[in-house]
């Protein structure tokens, strides 16, 4: 756990004479975090729903200052990796915590593309889907039931089983996540071919048949790189910290990842950037987006404009400024910079910068914004989007369950301000 205190908070409790004392720990750089861990010894538990003041854990990986928009990856601002890396060095930098050298960084590559086909017996496993299932339900059950076939690499306390772990899920995300689209599209799936890089290969595997070869540009696959890339890993959000929860039962990685997804999958974290697209279908054209904005802004309408707010970026989210770029890239590329659809996103991320309603909640285009007119661009269904996510934050929430895994822990277990029933008698 943490390293010595820097100083202490005193917490007076109305009528109890003595203040509590409790730890205060610095980090290397963000707030300071006050430990509560004693607190139940003396009758109490700290009450943050939605854990919005709580830091569950220590970690080295990644650290985000949401006023200032800032985003590292051991270091590292994101800016710089979009421009100067790669999604494979980064997840290399996520798991080990230091750039490789070339020599590194050639066998992590080769160790990937190797690790990228799945097991034959897994292909029937999609049969048992029905063709209109959503890939991310498809996605859930075929991580999961990855640890009925890697029996070999699930000792948690093995470091090399870990290690073997982390270079299959990277492989073969890619590889589960095409073929749940071809199951979908009633194609036959397409095996992973290791002369093209990772996301080269993921689109070849996308859209490639058996009749006909996939020639994919260079501006989209590095499009599809920088996606991943983008997504690789975001500290403790919802989908990293139920991995973290489900792994620190002893659970195994594969059903740790594959709960993850299941946590991915919901509109308000990963499911928005098709929950993006979905809307702005909805929303038909620019002439509508006013009407929009105004539900958008009723307290008593549930509607939220997609792709915009976020929990800890009060700032424009840095990751949706190298994706803006890459959008651009993208659309010029394939000529679509007309589109009516990247028009309406314009527009919408125009008033709502200007409207006072989102500037005075710091409500800025996340991450999903952009990403979703991309990945539409490029031709992928919308289905797929958090399909994608989860294909890039994949070394994320396997960095994060090895760094747990590799010190020490306790399992997960909050406790909770209970508001039913006290003991009552069951009726005669
Ligand atoms: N449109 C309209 N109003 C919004 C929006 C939005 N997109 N987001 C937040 N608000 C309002 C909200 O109604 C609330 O108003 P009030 O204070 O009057 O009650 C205030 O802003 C704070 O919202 P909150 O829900 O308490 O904030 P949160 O930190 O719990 O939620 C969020 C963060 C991302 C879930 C939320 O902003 C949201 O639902 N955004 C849309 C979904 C989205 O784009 N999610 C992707 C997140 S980025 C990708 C990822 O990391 O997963």
């Amino acid at each position: 756990m943490t390293d010595q205190a820097t100083k202490h908070a005193k917490l007076t409790i109305e009528g109890v004479s003595d203040p509590i004392e409790l730890p205060i720990y610095s980090g290397s750089v963000g707030p300071d975090v006050i430990d509560v861990g004693k607190l139940t010894s003396q009758g109490y538990f700290t009450y943050d729903p939605g854990f919005v003041s709580t830091a569950s854990c220590d970690s080295e990986i990644t650290y985000i200052d949401g006023d200032n928009g800032v985003l590292l990856h051991r270091g590292y601002p994101i800016e710089q990796l979009a421009e100067k890396s790669d999604y494979l060095e980064l997840c290399y930098l996520l798991l080990n915590g230091e750039l490789p050298n070339s020599e590194e960084s050639a066998e992590f590559v080769d160790t990937i593309k190797h690790h990228t086909m799945v097991n034959e017996q897994l292909r029937s496993f999609f049969k048992g889907f029905s063709p209109n299932a959503h890939p991310m339900a498809i996605l859930c059950g075929v991580v999961g039931a990855l640890s009925a076939f890697y029996h070999d690499s699930t000792d948690i306390d093995n470091a090399e089983h870990r290690k073997i772990t982390a270079h299959r899920l990277i492989a073969k995300m890619p590889t589960l996540a095409a073929m749940s689209y071809k199951h979908a599209q009633g194609q036959p799936f397409i095996y992973p071919r290791n002369d093209l890089g990772y996301a080269e290969n993921f689109l070849h595997m996308m859209f490639a048949t058996p009749c006909e070869d996939y020639q994919v540009s260079p501006t989209i696959a590095k499009a599809m790189d920088r996606i991943f890339l983008l997504h690789a890993d975001h500290e403790q959000n919802a989908s990293t910290s139920t991995v973290r929860l489900a792994g620190s039962t002893g659970a195994n990685p594969f059903a740790s990842i594959a709960a993850g997804i299941a946590a991915l999958w919901g509109p308000s974290h990963g499911g928005a950037n098709e929950a993006v697209l979905n809307m702005l279908d909805e929303i038909g054209s620019v002439d509508n987006i006013p009407e929009y904005i105004k539900k958008a802004k009723d307290k008593n309408d549930p509607f939220r404009i997609m792709g915009f707010g976020h929990r800890v970026y009060k700032n424009y989210d840095p990751r949706a400024k190298v994706m803006q770029q890459t959008c651009h890239e993208v659309l010029e590329e394939l000529g679509v910079e007309d589109n009516p659809v990247l028009a309406m996103a314009r527009e919408l991320e125009r008033i709502a910068l200007e409207d006072e309603y989102f500037v005075e909640k710091r409500l800025y285009p996340n991450v999903d914004f952009y990403s979703g007119i991309i990945l539409k661009a490029i031709g992928i269904p919308v289905e797929m989007f958090t399909v994608i996510f989860a294909t890039g934050r994949t070394p994320g929430w396997i960095a994060h369950w090895n760094e747990m895994i590799s010190g020490p822990y306790k399992i997960g277990r909050p406790r909770q301000l209970y508001k039913g029933y006290t003991t009552r008698d069951y009726p005669n």
